[in-house]
């Protein structure tokens, strides 16, 4: 018989097997990994036929590893984790001439992340950069699989083990049509805001968390009228007088405030800020400890940048 390494299939087939065992189900690992179902639980059939023993058992909805399924996890994760190892040291032997830098970062900070990586990709022109953008839940999702080397958050979320560099503030502000009565006030009192049709961004917005705790937090209710999930939706939306919003002040400032107003309401706007994100537990390569230092000693530039 075949000895283990010559059987077991491919780092594709790892890949998948690591990202079923952290999610815990086969669809959520199809969504992270953008496949369908079917190819995800044949790639699985596959690697155990390979392996010649069941590696997982279907309990209704659940799905639970058998022991030697675990065993095969544990040294999927050694596998990945020496490539991991591996390509930081050619990297490092490069010297910083090429490789990849990997960001992940919310919807709303898609005005302000290319600000600053272009100057790091002047400087280092071979290095590759990866940007998703999602929303900050789709954000978390990508934590669990710790293949970004950082994370750009307002809203940090609290149960993983991260280092946190914050680098701008990031105000959430009441916004209006040019044209809406309220633009020409001052000083509006909340309950006159509240009363306006509200536009909202989707569940898993991280917009959507800040308004949601500020406004319990407060005791303070809107009168919420659409869902959108898209911040420029959203404006456009605003600007064809179908009601208010709350935006970050980015996406006026850098996305364009045409037709919009950002309104003088009270207990508004919300404060937060944003955070260069990192898994406190993950060894950095030299390309991310350069991206680090880089953005640490912008910090002030970006703010100036952004106040403007
Ligand atoms: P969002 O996140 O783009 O998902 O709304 C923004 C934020 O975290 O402030």
């Amino acid at each position: 018989m075949a000895r283990l390494h010559a059987r077991v299939g491919t780092i594709r087939q790892l890949e998948i097997l690591l990202a079923v065992s952290r999610t815990g189900s086969i669809t959520k690992a199809s969504k992270l990994l953008h496949l369908t179902q079917p190819t995800v639980s044949v790639q699985l059939k596959k690697l155990a036929d390979d392996v010649g023993v069941p590696l997982y058992e279907q309990l209704g909805r659940k799905l639970l590893f058998t022991e030697a399924g675990l065993e095969l996890v544990k040294s999927a994760r050694e596998i990945m984790e020496s490539f991991d190892r591996l390509e930081m040291k050619l990297s490092d032997l490069q010297g910083l001439k090429a490789g990849t830098l990997r960001l992940a970062v919310v919807t709303t900070s898609k005005y302000l992340t290319p600000h600053f990586l272009g100057e790091f990709v002047k400087t280092y022109p071979a290095i590759d950069i990866v940007l998703k953008v999602a929303n900050r839940r789709q954000i978390i999702e990508h934590l669990e699989t710790g293949e970004y080397d950082f994370y750009v958050f307002s809203h940090p979320p609290e149960n993983y083990e991260l280092e946190l560099v914050p680098f701008s503030a990031n105000p959430l502000v009441p916004i209006a049509a040019l044209s809406h009565p309220l633009a020409r006030e001052k000083k509006i009192p909340f309950e006159v805001f509240a009363r306006e049709p509200f536009l909202i961004r989707e569940m898993g917005s991280g917009t959507r968390y800040a308004i949601d705790r500020h406004l319990s937090a407060k005791g303070l209710e809107l009168n919420v009228r659409m869902t959108i999930e898209s911040n420029e939706a959203i404006k456009h939306c605003v600007m064809s007088e179908l009601g208010v919003s709350i935006l970050s002040r980015h996406t006026l400032a850098l996305g364009g405030s045409s037709g919009l107003k950002e309104l003088d309401v009270e207990h508004l706007p919300i404060r937060s800020e944003w955070y260069l994100a990192r898994l406190a537990n993950k060894e950095m390569s030299v390309i991310a400890s350069t991206f680090l230092d880089y953005v640490q000693a912008k910090g002030e530039l970006f703010a100036e940048l952004l106040a403007t």
